[in-house]
């Protein structure tokens, strides 16, 4: 069969003509005779640190496609570095997603290579990449190497929480604090702790997306290299069998991404993202495939739940250690990108250092999975993450303070009357898809001065809003639906009582039902300024849905009928 390309580069009249022409390059005249051509689709950029060694991934990439007989062709696409993006990263998941979309079905590829690393980076090439569905898999970009300050580990995210939180406390100088920002990122990859750039490059694998063995390996590591050789090589036979994202990605696979996700400790924006990436390929997933994992063991001893950075992680033995401690809740018929079932070698994984990945039989925690909560204050769920929990937090009731915005919670925090005590549950709003809007990453509120001064280390904190992935502590997040269309976190009051029980998968609000009912929901705080801001607000969905745009779920294919020639 004829590869993609040959409706453009095929034929002797005119249009044959101006494709091959504008496409030469020095390319000999059999690169157009039905050879395939591939897209690598890179996210290097300047202002994505995690991604800047991408270019060089690229072109190993390229000696692979070369080498198989393809052509590579490098393509940039958006890209969003997690710590610069205003108002945050997560508002353009979707524009990147729809960017990827277009490029790879607008030109003449038969393949694509998703190059990604910073957190919304992997999801949003794989969302796009999905809605095309040609042959594809991702190349992880892996993580940066451990820091190291004062003979401590110091890992990218969860230590910058704990630091900031001592100098708040007057534990820590402000002059450590920065000399500890210079020790932090010592090489290029992406955050080093089972943040969500280390969680979505295994949950990636776990979906069978990219080579076995990618996700880990770290950034500077001359096995990325080689990895990226072999996919180079592997897409192009892919392209012969016409090996496309929804072939890979069925039920099976986003349950085994699930199955890792919880035996990683990984982070909640893993929910998030996948149920997007499952809408963009049509595969059913939702909140309640979700849950069913909850007693899946801890098998990694990671900040933030633990102690370990990625590259310990890799040195122990990597993701497919792990895949094989849990083979027995994997489904053995998912494929991978080379179309062998996932599972197909586990037998030969091994856990090298049993301080970093935990075998199951002596797992760090018996049931480490997201928990989904519902009830009166989420009726379309909510989830928490109890490894990143304190355990005597998990079933609670406490009063609500409530904060209408980030702004305000800040403007309030260091207020010595701030009504709150231990048992206080923080209760913060407006911070949803729609509200904020892009749903940032704001949930795990920090705690007022004086909780902190008094040695309160935690309090239940509630919110529609998701959080770092290096983050941690007693946080409810993604509650749906969020205030800003109405959800009941829209009627909670200071003062109410609400009720946290884990256990029962419970998010109550302590209220009668005709009482919310003469409330008034607390309005929306912010309205768009036009441009994408608009169109965003407008479509976009809720946290159980994956927060994609409405009109972007789905396969729209890869075939483009019209062109102006
Ligand atoms: Fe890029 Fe953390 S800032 S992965």
């Amino acid at each position: 069969m004829a590869v993609r390309s040959q409706a453009w580069y095929g034929g002797q009249d005119r249009n044959g003509f101006i494709h091959r022409a504008w496409m030469r390059r020095g390319l000999p005249d059999d690169a157009f005779d039905g050879k395939p051509h591939i897209a690598i689709c890179t996210t290097w950029s300047d202002l994505s640190p995690c991604n800047s060694h991408l270019k060089e991934v690229a072109e190993h990439v390229a000696r692979g496609v070369w080498e198989a007989g393809g052509v590579p062709l490098e393509m940039p696409v958006p890209s969003m570095g997690e710590t610069q993006m205003r108002p945050t990263a997560m508002l353009y998941r979707n524009l990147a997603a729809m960017a990827v979309e277009e490029m790879i079905r607008a030109n003449p590829v038969d393949g694509v290579v998703l190059l990604g690393g910073c957190d919304k980076t992997i999801p949003a090439l794989l969302m796009g990449a999905c809605s095309v569905d040609l042959p594809a898999l991702v190349v992880a970009g892996g993580p940066m190497l451990n820091g190291t300050w004062r003979g401590r580990p110091l890992g990218c995210g969860t230590d910058v929480w704990r630091l900031s939180e001592e100098v708040r406390a007057g534990t820590l100088s402000p002059e450590d604090f920065q000399r500890a920002e210079s020790a932090m990122i010592r090489s290029r990859g992406h955050c080093n702790t089972m943040g969500t750039a280390s969680t979505m490059a295994c949950v990636t694998e776990a979906l069978g997306m990219t080579m076995p063995g990618n996700a880990g390996i770290p950034a500077p590591d001359s096995r990325l290299l080689q990895l990226s050789h072999l996919a180079g090589r592997r897409i192009v036979a892919m392209v012969a069998e016409d090996l496309t994202p929804s072939r890979i990605l069925t039920h099976g696979s986003f349950r085994n991404a699930l199955a890792a996700l919880a035996a990683i400790g990984g982070s909640t924006n893993a929910v998030v993202h996948l149920l997007a990436i499952a809408g963009r390929v049509g595969a059913p997933l939702s909140l309640d495939d979700v849950d069913p994992f909850h007693d899946v063991p801890l098998l990694v001893d990671l900040q933030p739940a633990g102690t370990h950075l990625m590259e310990d992680f890799f040195r122990a033995g990597g993701l497919r250690a792990v895949l094989r401690e849990i083979s027995d809740r994997l489904d053995h018929e998912a494929i991978n990108v080379l179309g062998r079932p996932l599972v197909e070698g586990l037998e030969t994984a091994e856990i090298t250092d049993p301080g970093v990945i935990r075998p199951a039989s002596d797992p760090l925690r018996p049931a480490a999975g997201i928990a989904v909560l519902r009830g009166n204050l989420a009726p379309d769920g909510a989830i928490i993450k109890p490894a990143a929990a304190s355990p005597h937090l998990l079933s609670h009731r406490g009063r609500a303070i409530v904060f209408e915005s980030p702004e305000e919670l800040h403007h309030r925090l260091d207020d010595p009357d701030l009504d709150v005590d231990e048992n206080t549950v923080m209760v913060m709003r407006g911070c949803g898809p729609r509200g904020y809007p892009g749903m940032p990453e704001v949930g795990n509120m920090p705690l007022p001065a004086k909780l902190l001064e008094r040695g309160v280390r935690d309090v239940v904190r509630i919110s529609d809003a998701r959080m770092s992935g290096t983050a941690y502590g007693t946080v409810v997040l993604h509650v749906a639906p969020e205030s800003a269309v109405g959800g009941p976190l829209a009627l909670v009051r200071t003062g109410d009582e609400i009720t946290l029980d884990v256990e029962r998968r419970l998010l109550r609000l302590e209220v009668p039902d005709d009482e919310l009912a003469r409330r008034t929901p607390a309005p929306p705080a912010w309205t768009p300024k036009g441009g994408y801001e608009s169109l965003y607000v407008e479509h976009v969905t809720q946290a159980d849905k994956g927060a994609d745009l409405d009109f972007l779920t789905g396969v729209r294919g890869r075939e483009v009928p019209r062109h102006s020639h």
